[in-house]
C-alpha cells in the first residue's frame, strides 16, 4: 500500500526519494509523487502510473534540493489522479504533507475547514489534514505542535511526514497505526515507511511507536511521546542487505521467491531442530511454553496467505498438540468481540507484520488477556513488536505481492510449534525423531519439485485461456486448494476457487464442463482414494484434469490429462511441498497472459487500511 520516503541533509535528496520509492514499489500503488524544499520556495512534482514515468518528469526539471519527501498512493479516498497524488499542500504550498493510513472522520473535519474559508482541490482524506496543521500553524503554532494539535482531533490511522517553508530545517514525522522508521545516516537522516527503501543508505533506523512524533534534522532528531515529553529512541541494526531485495537475475521476484524456497525454510528451521531428542526449540517460546501447553484452545488469526497457513497449522495442533484450534480471518475476529479466555493462546501469523485486520485483532485480544504469539516475517514490525513474544519465520524479504516462500516458511514455523508442544505431551521420542527428520528433508524435495519447472511451464500454456479453475483437496491439502486458487486469481485474474474436494458434489460440479480445468491435490495419504473418485466424477463430465500426485503413484496417470509428480513425507508436512507446483503454475500462466507478475492490478503487498 502507500509508501513514504524522505531525506534531509547535504546531497541533492531527488536520487534519493526516486530510488527509496523504487524501492516501495512492490507494496502496490496508482500513483507517486514527490515535495522538495528549495532556498525560498516548495515544490511537487506527482504522477499517475508507474514511479519511473514520475521519475521522466522530475529528470526533465534538473531539480535541486537538500530536504524532500516523496510518496507512493494506493487510492482509498478518490481516484488514482494527479490531484489526488500525495504531497498535498496547503493554499499558499508553504506546507507539504505525505500520508499513510485513513483518516475516518475526515468528512466533520473537512465541513468545519470550509466553515473557516478553506477549500479542498482532492477527494482526499490526507488534504484534509493538511489543512487542519495549517489552521494551527494559522493560530501560530509551530510545525511540531501544529502537527500534534492537528492530529489530536484525528481519529484513524497515519504515518505522516511534513515539511514546511518556514521551518525549512526538520522533516516533522508522526505515526498512528502505520509504520514510519527514521534512518540515522552521517550528518543526514532518512524517513521511510519501510526499511527497504533506506538499505542503501543506512542500516541504522529508529521505529517510531503509535502516538509518538518526532522532528528529525540533519544531525539530529527529537522524538516525543503522546505527553510530549522527549523520549529515548534506541537506534536498531538492520540485517537486510540490498541484494536480498534485488532480482538477482530472475525475470520477476515472484519468480526469485519461489526459487528460494529450499533456503527460506532452511532459514526457517535453522537452529531450530533437536534430532535426539525429537524435539525444536524456540527461542521466544521458552517463557511462555507450559502455559501454551495447557491452553484449552488456541485461536489463529490472520489475512489471506497466512489465514491459509493458520488452516494447516489447525490441523497440525489438533492432531498432534492435541489442543483445540479455531482459525479465524481477522477482519472478522477483531469487530465480533470475541469471547477470549485466560487459557487460550492466540497466534497471529503475518508475513509483513503490518496488516491493519491482523494488528487491530492482536491488540484486542492482548487487551482481553490472551496471551498472544507473533509469527511474522518481517523483523520489527508492528504485530512482532506488539505480539508478548513470537516466532520469526526468517524467510528474508519478500518482494512479490503474491506470497510463496513466507507461506512455506510459515508452515515450517507451524510444524516446530507443533512438535514443541506435542513432545511435552504425549507424542514419542521415536515419532518426534521422525518429524525432525522429515522436516530436515524438506529443502532437498522442494528443489526436486523446482526441477519440474518447464514441465509445469508447458502445462500453463494450454490453460492460459481458461477463464474459470478449481482447486480441489482433502484434509491437510484444503488449505492448499485455497491458496493455488489465491495465487491464480491474484497474478493472472483467472477466476478460481478452492473446496474441499468431498464438497465438489455439494455444489460446484454443476460447473464442471470441458472448460472446466480442474486442479487435484492427490499426494497419497488416507484421502487417496477418495480422491481418486473425486477424480473420476470429473473425468466423467470432461473436465480438464491437473493432479499433483506422489512419485510412487503410478495408478493416476491414466485418470487425468496433466501430472504433477513430488516426493512423499508425512501429512502435515505435505502442504509444504504441494503447494509448490501450483505457485510456478500461477506464475507461469500469469507470465504467458502477459500481466505484471510482481505487482498485479488493484494488489499490495501490505494492507495496512482496514
Ligand atoms: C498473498 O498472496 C496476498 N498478497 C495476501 O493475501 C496476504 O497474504 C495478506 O494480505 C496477508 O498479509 P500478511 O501476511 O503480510 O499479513
Amino acid at each position: 500500500m502507500c509508501g513514504i520516503v524522505g531525506y534531509i541533509g547535504a546531497k541533492n535528496c531527488i536520487p534519493i526519494l526516486i530510488g527509496g520509492l523504487k524501492r516501495l514499489e512492490y507494496r502496490g500503488y496508482d500513483s507517486a509523487g514527490i515535495g522538495i524544499l528549495t532556498d525560498d520556495s516548495t515544490k511537487v512534482i506527482k504522477s499517475v502510473g508507474k514511479v519511473s514515468v514520475l521519475q521522466e518528469k522530475v529528470d526533465s526539471l534538473d531539480l535541486n534540493a537538500n530536504i524532500g519527501i516523496g510518496h507512493t498512493r494506493w487510492a482509498t479516498h478518490g481516484v488514482p489522479n494527479e490531484i489526488n497524488a500525495h504531497p498535498h499542500m496547503n493554499a499558499d504550498g508553504s506546507l507539504l504533507l505525505i500520508h499513510n493510513g485513513i483518516i475516518e472522520n475526515y468528512e466533520v473535519l473537512k465541513e468545519t475547514l470550509k466553515h473557516f474559508g478553506y477549500e479542498f482541490r482532492s477527494e482526499t482524506d490526507t488534504e484534509v489534514l493538511t489543512m487542519l496543521i495549517d489552521s494551527f500553524l494559522k493560530k501560530g503554532h509551530d510545525l511540531l505542535n501544529a502537527v500534534r494539535a492537528a492530529l489530536s482531533e484525528v481519529e484513524g490511522t497515519y504515518g505522516i511526514a511534513v515539511i514546511y517553508k518556514e521551518e525549512p530545517d526538520k522533516i516533522v514525522v508522526a505515526k498512528k497505526g502505520s509504520p514510519l522508521v527514521i534512518g540515522i545516516g552521517d550528518n543526514e537522516n532518512y524517513i521511510a515507511s519501510d526499511v527497504s527503501a533506506l538499505v542503501a543508505h543506512t542500516q541504522q533506523v529508529v521505529y517510531l511507536e503509535d502516538g509518538e512524533v518526532a522532528e528529525v534534522y540533519c544531525d539530529k532528531f527529537i522524538a516525543k511521546d503522546v505527553s510530549d515529553k522527549e523520549i529515548e529512541k534506541e537506534v536498531k541494526e538492520i540485517t537486510l542487505k540490498l541484494d536480498e531485495i534485488s532480482k538477482s537475475g530472475y525475470a520477476h521476484f515472484m519468480l526469485k521467491e519461489i526459487m528460494e524456497q529450499p533456503e527460506s525454510i532452511c532459514n526457517a528451521m535453522r537452529g531450530r531442530l533437536l534430532l535426539g531428542e525429537g524435539t525444536s526449540k524456540l527461542g521466544g517460546l521458552e517463557d511462555y511454553i507450559d502455559r501454551i501447553v495447557q491452553s484449552k484452545r488456541i485461536i489463529i488469526s490472520a489475512c489471506g496467505t497466512s489465514w491459509h497457513a493458520g488452516l494447516v497449522g489447525e490441523y497440525m495442533l489438533e492432531q498432534f498438540a492435541e489442543i483445540p484450534t479455531e482459525v479465524e480471518y481477522a477482519s472478522e475476529f477483531r469487530y465480533r468481540n470475541p469471547l477470549i479466555y485466560p487459557d487460550d493462546t492466540i497466534i497471529f501469523i503475518s508475513q509483513s507484520g503490518e496488516t491493519a485486520d491482523t494488528l487491530a485483532a492482536l491488540k484486542e485480544s492482548k487487551r482481553k488477556g490472551a496471551l498472544v504469539i507473533g509469527i511474522c516475517n518481517v523483523v520489527g514490525s508492528s504485530i512482532a513488536r506488539e505480539s508478548s513474544t513470537g516466532i520469526y519465520i526468517h524467510a528474508g524479504p519478500e518482494i512479490g505481492v503474491a506470497s510463496t516462500k513466507a507461506f512455506t516458511a510459515q508452515l515450517t514455523v507451524l510444524s516446530l510449534l507443533t512438535l514443541l508442544i506435542a513432545r511435552k505431551k504425549r507424542m514419542s521420542l521415536v515419532d518426534g525423531q521422525n518429524i525432525v527428520k522429515e522436516i530436515e528433508s524438506l529443502p532437498e524435495k522442494i528443489e526436486k519439485i523446482l526441477s519440474l519447472d518447464s514441465k509445469i511451464e508447458k502445462i500453463a500454456d494450454q490453460f492460459k485461456d481458461a477463464k474459470n479453475f478449481l482447486y480441489l483437496g482433502r484434509g491437510y491439502n484444503f488449505p492448499v486448494a485455497l491458496e493455488g486458487a489465491l495465487k491464480l486469481k491474484e497474478i493472472s485474474y483467472i477466476h478460481a476457487e478452492g473446496y474441499p474436494a468431498a464438497e465438489m458434489k455439494h455444489g460446484p460440479i454443476a460447473l464442471i464442463d470441458k472448460d472446466m480445468p480442474v486442479v487435484f491435490l492427490a499426494p497419497k495419504d488416507s484421502t487417496y482414494d477418495k480422491i481418486l473418485s473425486n477424480i473420476q466424477e470429473v473425468k466423467a463430465r470432461h473436465g480438464r484434469i491437473i493432479a499433483v500426485a506422489s512419485e510412487s503413484d503410478n495408478r493416476i496417470d491414466k485418470l487425468v490429462d496433466y501430472t504433477i509428480k513430488i516426493p512423499d513425507t508425512i501429512r502435515m508436512l505435505m502442504p509444504i511441498l504441494t503447494v509448490v507446483p501450483l505457485q510456478l503454475l500461477a506464475y507461469h500462466i500469469a507470465v504467458k497472459k502477459g500481466l505484471n507478475v510482481d505487482q498485479p492490478r488493484n494488489l499490495a503487498k501490505s494492507v495496512t487500511v482496514e
